[in-house]
């Protein structure tokens, strides 16, 4: 595990603190005893296998599950996120991994589904000046906010679902594996803008199965392995060391293949008369 002290301490305040978080499903444990703290302006990656509770921890986070035992404290203050809009009001904003965006609507529809300006009287022009001032924002490049979002690329989608996101204003906003489905340029953007959201003094928690991206991006690099902490790391972290602390294996594939390699080059020495 990477030593604290060569790594800066996040200088923002402390956004989100979780202690002692556990979540059960009957006689599954998802979570145990999990603790993770964010700070304003820091993105923590949320990395760890299939199964690690990555997404349990996000729905404990966005309102939909109830954890079993712990506290969070938001922005200094204990919560309790008994439903999504609880989340959504105290400032907590997440994008799952479906994005959840409607094909034959336009882009400003889907930035405000469910949350029209003046829901008597919907203000289409008001509206469109807050998505296109959202999306320029984020530098982000989309042709039309007048276009369905079916015409857009799979980055772009990403795009108008976290400007979605940014819409009321959170002081965390959580992303389920945001490029997992996204090329390489398009990958590079959604980093980039993640990279945007952090500066305007956001926490961000990202979750990725993708080690380059994590390190391109993240302050920090919290692993989860079976539902419990499994260390706290850094982006110069070496692959071998967070590929253990996400497998729980001192010998996995990833040392084996390196052991093998020093066994075959002391052979190759010692061969030598
Ligand atoms: N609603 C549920 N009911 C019962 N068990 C669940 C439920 N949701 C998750 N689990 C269990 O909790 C554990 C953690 O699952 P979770 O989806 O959080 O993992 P994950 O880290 O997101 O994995 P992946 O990388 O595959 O998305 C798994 O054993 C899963 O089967
Ligand atoms: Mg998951």
């Amino acid at each position: 595990m990477s030593d604290a002290s060569d790594h800066r301490a996040p200088s923002g305040e402390l956004v989100l603190s979780l202690k002692g978080v556990s979540k059960h499903f009957g006689a599954v444990s998802a979570l145990t005893d999990i603790n993770l703290d964010v700070h304003a302006g820091e993105v923590v990656a949320l990395v760890g296998d299939n199964g690690a509770g990555k997404s349990t921890l996000v729905k404990v986070l966005a309102g939909v599950h109830q954890p079993s035992a712990g506290t969070i404290t938001f922005r200094g203050k204990q919560v309790t996120l008994s439903d999504p809009a609880t989340a959504l009001d105290l400032g907590i904003a997440t994008v799952f991994q479906d994005l959840a965006l409607c094909e034959n609507l336009d882009v400003v529809a889907n930035i405000f589904l469910g949350r029209e300006l003046s829901p008597l009287k919907l203000d289409e022009t008001a509206m469109e000046v807050r998505a296109w001032t959202l999306l320029n924002e984020l530098a982000a490049r989309i042709p039309s906010v007048r276009i369905p979002i079916a015409s857009l690329s799979g980055g772009q989608r990403q795009t108008v679902a976290i400007a979605r996101s940014l819409l009321l204003e959170p002081k965390l906003i959580m992303l389920d594996e945001p490029t997992a489905a996204l090329g390489v340029a398009q990958t590079a953007e959604v980093l980039n803008l993640i990279e945007r959201v952090r500066d305007k003094g956001l926490g961000v928690i990202m979750i990725s199965h993708n080690m380059e991206d994590v390190r391109a991006v993240a302050d920090r690099i919290v692993v989860l392995r079976l539902g419990r902490n499994n260390g706290i790391f850094y982006p110069d972290t070496s692959n071998q060391e967070l590929v253990s602390a996400i497998t729980g294996a001192t010998e996995n594939a990833v040392s084996r293949r390196a052991g093998r390699r020093q066994a075959q080059q002391e052979l190759r020495e010692g061969g030598q008369p």
